[in-house]
């Protein structure tokens, strides 16, 4: 049997830092609302110039490099994100080109928030058939580019950044199981305005229904860590490291009370990083792996939502 392994991770932020402070002199707003409401201290954001596909580059190749393996060996690429730096060519071939691993597949995905989870599971499956052996897999976005900077209820929750891990396949696992979801009957609750067969928006611009998708964000968490833990025949004590989606901190203490966890089994850096969309999870996976807490062998749960409603987990041997 073919498992895929992560033998590497590695992420990259943009060097600007933008505090709750420096948020008060754009929007009407304080440092103790962001805090108490979401837990963001501060978030990195794209200087002029530096698009997703640059940040996923130093992910990538970090990931690489933490993985020993040369780019060129790499013979297939997934990329979620929401903010490519064109609408095509997509920013996993231009990633392709970068690193010079050319002619294998290379294509993005784009469920918002849940693009990364989405990404690695379509990798996973690659890898799992045999028709991949070693899959790069990333997560990135400015989604400083769509944020509207007027808007208080936004622009204080939203930030840039990248991750990324190699897939490599192995005897043993691994990814244990991956389950992704949609509901579409939620488009309304959080999406980008602006959009090319619908014509163009002046500026594109998230929009969101907070309270509303916060409710449901909880919720369908909450279900997915179920699903995961049933179709592994687990209980939740088996679980070393809960790597979840970095939107709220409460949404994060939510799914972390449904699995009995102790937050210092949580891996959260939304106080530093803000809502990456598609980098989030990737960037907490290798922010844990770096620092030493996550360790070869551990048993690792991650899991996304977001816009349409999208979302999904990893139950992960690391
Ligand atoms: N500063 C100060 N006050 C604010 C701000 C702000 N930045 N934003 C809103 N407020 C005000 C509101 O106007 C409201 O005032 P009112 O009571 O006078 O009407 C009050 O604060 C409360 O607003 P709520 O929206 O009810 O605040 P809530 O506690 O729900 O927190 C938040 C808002 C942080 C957005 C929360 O609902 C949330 O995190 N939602 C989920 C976000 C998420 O998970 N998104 C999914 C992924 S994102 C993706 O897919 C791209």
């Amino acid at each position: 049997m073919i498992y895929s392994r992560i033998s590497g991770t590695g992420s990259y932020l943009p060097e600007r830092v933008v505090t709750n402070a420096d948020l008060e002199k754009v929007v009407d707003t304080t440092d103790e609302w962001i805090r108490t409401r979401t837990g963001i201290e501060r978030r990195h954001l794209a200087r002029e110039g530096e698009t997703t596909l640059d940040l996923a580059e130093k992910a990538a190749r970090r990931a690489l490099e933490a993985a020993n393996v040369a780019p060129g060996d790499i013979d297939f690429i997934a990329f979620g994100t929401t903010t490519p730096d064109l609408i095509f060519p997509n920013c996993g071939v231009m990633l392709q080109e970068r690193l010079g691993c050319l002619g294998s597949p290379a294509f993005s995905v784009e469920t918002a928030c849940a693009s990364f989870m989405y990404a690695l599971s379509i990798a996973d499956k690659y890898v799992r058939c045999g028709e991949s052996k070693r899959a790069l897999v990333i997560g990135a976005e400015t989604l400083s580019r769509i944020t509207d900077w007027s808007d208080r209820t936004t622009a204080v929750l939203f930030a840039d950044g990248a991750g990324a891990v190699v897939l490599e396949a192995s005897d043993a696992p691994g990814i244990l199981s991956t389950h992704l979801h949609a509901d579409g009957r939620y488009q309304e609750m959080l999406y980008c305005k602006g959009g090319v067969s619908r014509g163009l928006a002046e500026k594109p611009a998230i929009v969101m229904a907070g309270k509303e998708v916060f409710k449901i964000a909880v919720t369908k968490l909450g279900a997915v860590v179920d699903e995961t833990l049933a179709a592994n025949g687990l209980e939740r004590s088996a679980i070393d490291w809960l790597v979840p989606h970095q939107a709220n901190i409460r949404i994060i203490q939510a799914t972390a009370a449904k699995l009995d966890m102790p937050l210092e089994k949580v891996i959260v850096t939304v106080q530093d990083h803000g809502n990456t969309s598609a980098a989030s999870v990737p960037l907490a996976l290798d922010a844990g792996v770096r620092d030493g807490r996550i360790k070869r062998g551990e048993l690792l749960l991650l899991e996304a939502f977001g816009g349409g409603f999208t979302w999904g987990s990893a139950l992960v041997r690391f």
